[in-house]
């Protein structure tokens, strides 16, 4: 019912509005007296500091969830991360013991690659870390841990709020990893969870894009394609941005790293194809932001409609964005939180033009449990 929708035409709008609360209750009771406790972990800090390796392993949008957490993990930690899909995974002898540990993403957390990947990874001994939703799913069942995102359950088939939650709680992993092994940059470390808890409003500021984004949709439902870029945490964020118009909108999508366009997908744009670009923050790494400008000018000088996500302010893209979506500035490693939001926005609601159910797409399934 329209009730049960808050008043929304279909679940997953509700959702992305609830997305604030959904970061808040992830990230609640983990800082205590100063410090990060992922309580439910049952992984001594001596194990974070065993630890030489770090595989995250995940399907679809959680995927996308572990390449964006892989930056930051990186950064404050200096172990290696690997992002693999779970698929791939178990089926390519992965480098492991049992100084590896596995983050195994999974909303559901009966997602069958995911699960097959967790009990690979725990025959070869490594330690193993689920991050679900779901109270007492098969993941976490068999895992040696469990971090819960609390986003609460989730309709739609798209994934919107967990992806957020599952940013959020892999950020606390890699803050926990930092905590217990030490990082070359303690005061970032020490500011990052403060950050995290003032995302909920960074992203409930977010929300005011909608309407924007809703027109635009209903301008772009025409379209025979549409291509998302970004770089650094942007890269994974138009990965997000494709899955979720193919999986809705029934529209062929590709997400690109932006430095990738002059190897081959340059090739694609031509007059009027839209492109969505996720832009940096200009008070960020000046490099990444002034390459991205670099890449829009190019498309734009090849007739591509760009549609540019930027930080609010960043005037330096103005001449450059045909269709301009200001988002809150938040720190770099943080951007997906906000950037996400106005690409799922735009997902539903060429769904909703085009006249496809937005919350049951077709062929798919909230939760795959076959390999
Ligand atoms: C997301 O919009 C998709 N429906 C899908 O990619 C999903 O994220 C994937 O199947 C993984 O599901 P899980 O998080 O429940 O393991």
């Amino acid at each position: 019912s329209a009730a049960e929708k808050g008043g929304h035409d279909y679940f997953m709008l509700k959702e992305i509005e609830e997305q604030p609360e959904a970061l808040a209750n992830t990230l609640r009771g983990h800082f205590v007296d100063g410090r990060i406790v992922l309580d439910e972990q049952r992984l001594a800090d001596q194990d974070l500091r065993d630890v030489d390796k770090v595989f995250v392993v995940a399907c679809g949008t959680a995927f996308h969830s572990g390449l964006v957490a892989k930056y930051a993990i990186e950064h404050w930690t200096r172990l290696p991360v690997e992002c693999e899909l779970a698929s791939e995974f178990r089926y390519r002898d992965p480098v492991l013991d049992r100084d590896t540990l596995v983050v195994a993403i999974s909303q559901s957390g009966e997602t069958a690659d995911t699960l097959e990947a967790v009990r690979h990874a725990r025959e070869q001994k490594a330690r193993v870390l689920a991050i679900c939703n779901t109270n007492g799913a098969q993941i976490p069942r068999e895992s040696d841990a469990v971090l819960y995102t609390h986003a609460g359950p989730e309709i739609g088939v798209a994934a919107t709020k967990t992806f957020l939650a599952q940013i959020a709680a892999n950020y606390l992993v890699g803050l926990a990893l930092a905590q217990a092994r030490g990082t070359k940059y303690p005061d970032e470390v020490a500011r990052e969870f403060h950050e995290l808890e003032a995302m909920p409003d960074a992203v409930r500021h977010t929300l005011g894009v909608v309407p924007q984004v809703r027109e635009l949709a209903r301008e772009l439902a025409d379209s025979k394609a549409i291509l998302f870029l970004g770089r650094h945490v942007g890269f994974p964020v138009a990965l997000e941005g494709a899955l979720k118009l193919k999986e809705l909108a029934y529209m062929h999508a590709e997400g690109f790293a932006a430095g990738e366009l002059k190897h081959g997908p340059i090739a694609l744009i031509e007059q009027g194809l839209p492109v969505v670009i996720a832009m940096p923050s200009p008070k960020g790494r000046a490099v990444l932001h002034a390459k991205l400008l670099s890449n829009i000018n190019e498309i734009q000088a090849r007739g591509a409609r760009t549609i540019v996500i930027a930080e609010e302010g960043d005037d330096t893209v103005k001449p450059f964005a045909d269709h301009l979506i200001e988002v809150p500035a938040v720190p770099t490693l943080l951007q997906p939180l906000v950037s996400s939001v106005p690409l799922q926005v735009l997902a539903a609601e060429i769904a909703r033009s085009r006249g496809y159910d937005v919350d049951k797409p077709r062929n798919l399934a909230k939760s795959v449990t076959v390999e």
